[in-house]
């Protein structure tokens, strides 16, 4: 018998908590040859600068732009759901794969940090995470979550709500798949899916398809970001 405690114990906790919130999935893909050239381009000034620059800074960015238009999705709802609360702060909460299991610590204010100061944030925790030194100040105040299990492998995946969040989404890997473009000719195309789930007692279809589609368009076009950039 293994008794299931201290973190897991939590874990249990959350889920159960989770699993009473009435969620519906939403799923799209996105083409990520702009991003994986943008990435390409900058990674080695990053890493002159000492930081590691993956795709997820600019996706956290992507979020926390689109999350401008559509602050529902940045919310918290109280237990018997009488109150949303939207966020001032977009703190965008990542899966992290420690030795000392699943943990979700957050990135705070996105909203005012630029893709490199993410990316450098995103190192620091990913290093305490490995060093079993992620804390309360890390893991509390998430307010949108995002799991990048497509590091690992996957397409699609149902990812279950960090409650009292109203939001999450999962991405899958970055694949190399043949499409057709605007000829009509099978081009190869990086893609990659991502799975949002979405508390429906406050969100509905329309609204977390329209997000999504600005999310995508940030990824699918970065340059855009900089027009937003504040
Ligand atoms: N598909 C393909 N490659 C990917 C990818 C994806 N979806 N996401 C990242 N990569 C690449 C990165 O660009 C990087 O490439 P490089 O070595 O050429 O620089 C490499 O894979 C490793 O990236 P990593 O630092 O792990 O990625 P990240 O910054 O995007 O993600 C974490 C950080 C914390 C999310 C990730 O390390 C992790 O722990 N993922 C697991 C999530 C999880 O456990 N989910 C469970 C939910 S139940």
């Amino acid at each position: 018998m293994v008794p299931i405690k201290g973190l897991q114990r939590t874990m249990v906790k959350t889920m159960e908590k989770a699993h009473k919130v009435p969620t519906f999935g939403y799923a799209d893909e996105i083409v990520m040859d702009g991003l994986v050239e943008l990435r390409a381009a900058l990674k080695q000034t990053a890493a002159d600068r000492g930081v590691r620059l993956s795709y997820m800074p600019f996706i956290m960015k992507a979020a926390s732009h689109a999350l401008h238009e559509y602050p529902v999705l940045n919310s918290h709802v109280d237990d018997e759901c009488t109150v949303v609360t939207h966020k001032a702060s977009h703190n965008i909460a990542l899966a992290m794969d420690t030795p000392s299991g699943l943990l979700v610590p957050n990135i705070k204010d996105v909203q005012a940090k630029s893709v490199f100061e993410i990316a450098q944030e995103l190192n620091e925790l990913q290093a305490l995470g490995s060093e079993g030194r992620l804390g309360a100040e890390h893991l509390k105040g998430g307010t949108f979550t995002l799991s990048n299990i497509g590091v690992i492998g996957g397409t699609y995946m149902g990812p279950i709500l960090v409650v009292p969040q109203v939001m999450i989404g999962a991405l899958g890997g970055v694949k190399k798949m043949p499409r057709y473009n605007e000829q009509d000719e099978l081009v190869p195309k990086m893609i990659m899916e991502v799975s949002w789930s979405a508390d429906h007692r406050v969100l509905d279809g329309v609204t977390v398809a329209k997000f999504s589609n600005l999310w995508k368009s940030y990824i699918e076009t970065p340059q855009k970001l900089l027009l937003d950039l504040r």
